[in-house]
């Protein structure tokens, strides 16, 4: 039997003395990408303390104290006094590109954790009370953020940046082959349309978005050979003339009686023989594992819409079901905690 200080082969004492410090060691790694530090060390095989100094133009002792702590997380390393980025520094943040990871951990910084310290509080009333920090009456973060034009770039470079890192086992997916007309609901900045785009030269693809997204996506490098269909996942109907409808790290978002309304819509907009993907993080089927999936969970609660998590994949499978879909079914184990539950218009 497992030890009870072990939880999945991490021993629990170790993971809550990284936990009570992971606060500001996030923010220290946040403030070594602003300050460029992973990208100037990956530039060179080293560095000297006096060449980061120049280079960052912080005081020697900050720089002392912010070096150590980011040497603490091994990001990185000290070799023969000099200083040198670690494997998985090299792989998730020296390179200046897209799917960088400076991307996530900086819109995470500036969007996701400033709501925290609401969490009782959103999770006491049933709302996401630090909302109230965006201006706007609307009940979204989603919606409040098209009033500021930078912010939301910030959102969706982040979004695009995890996307990137995660969505290529999707693309591959042989199920997306027969497809030739795909609607992607909530589909942002266009990242995952772009690489099923890249994939499969035949299938034509539309993005369904708010109106400031759909423009801030047709103005990106995704654009391409996409469509952009402007509009309200609530108030508007799902354009018609599809034979897939996808829903990527959307559904999560929203409540069990939410999820049905954008299901009985995709059903409504579909032929028969439509097929409908979801695809986005789903919790373990005894919902105690997955820390990816309870970071998600707890900032839609607290900021993003109040409602939502990532619910297991089982929850996807009744509620395709219940709206009339047919050959429901779930790959999952794909990474970082991610599922795809499928069903068939019959
Ligand atoms: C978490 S992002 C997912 C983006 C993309 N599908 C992906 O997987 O990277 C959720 C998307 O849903 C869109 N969205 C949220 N509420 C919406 C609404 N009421 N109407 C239209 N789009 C909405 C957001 O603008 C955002 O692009």
């Amino acid at each position: 039997m497992a030890s009870i200080a072990s939880f999945e082969g991490v021993d629990v004492y170790e993971r809550f003395h990284f936990l009570v410090n992971a606060p500001a060691l996030f923010h220290a790694v946040a403030s070594a990408v602003e300050l460029d530090i992973f990208r100037f060390l990956g530039e060179r095989d080293q560095a000297t303390f006096e060449e980061l100094r120049a280079f960052t133009g912080v005081p020697a002792h900050q720089l002392r104290v912010l070096l150590q702590a980011v040497c603490s997380t091994g990001l990185v390393r000290k070799r023969d006094g000099a200083y040198v980025n670690s494997e998985a520094a090299t792989d998730l943040l020296a390179a200046d590109t897209p799917d960088s990871w400076t991307h996530i951990i900086l819109g995470w910084r500036d969007i996701y954790y400033p709501a925290f310290p609401r969490l009782t509080a959103s999770l006491r009333t049933g709302t996401n009370l630090a909302l109230d920090d965006f201006p706007g009456d609307e009940p979204t973060l989603y919606q409040r953020l098209s009033r500021d034009p930078e912010l939301e770039s910030v959102f969706h470079r982040a979004m695009s940046a995890f996307t990137l890192r995660s969505a290529r086992a999707l693309v591959r997916r042989e199920e997306f082959s027969p497809v030739r007309r795909l609607l992607d609901v909530g589909g942002g900045d266009g990242t995952t349309s772009a690489l099923l785009a890249d994939r499969h030269p035949e299938m034509a693809l539309t993005i369904f978005d708010l109106p400031s997204v759909s423009k801030l996506a047709a103005s990106s490098a995704n654009a391409g050979r996409l469509r952009f269909r402007p509009g309200d996942l609530f108030r508007d109907d799902f354009p018609e003339g599809s034979d897939a409808v996808l829903f990527s790290h959307v559904l999560e978002i929203f409540s069990a009686d939410r999820i049905l309304v954008l299901l009985r819509k995709a059903h409504a907009a579909l032929p028969r023989g439509g097929r409908v993907f979801i695809y986005g993080f789903n919790v373990s089927e005894n919902e105690t594992s997955g820390v990816f999936s309870a970071r998600l969970g707890l900032y839609f609660n607290v900021l993003a819409s109040g409602q939502g998590m990532a619910y297991p994949a089982r929850d996807y499978e009744e509620w395709l079901g219940a709206v009339g879909f047919e050959d429901v079914r779930t790959v999952s184990g794909m990474p970082y905690e991610h599922g795809l539950t499928m069903g068939v218009k019959g």
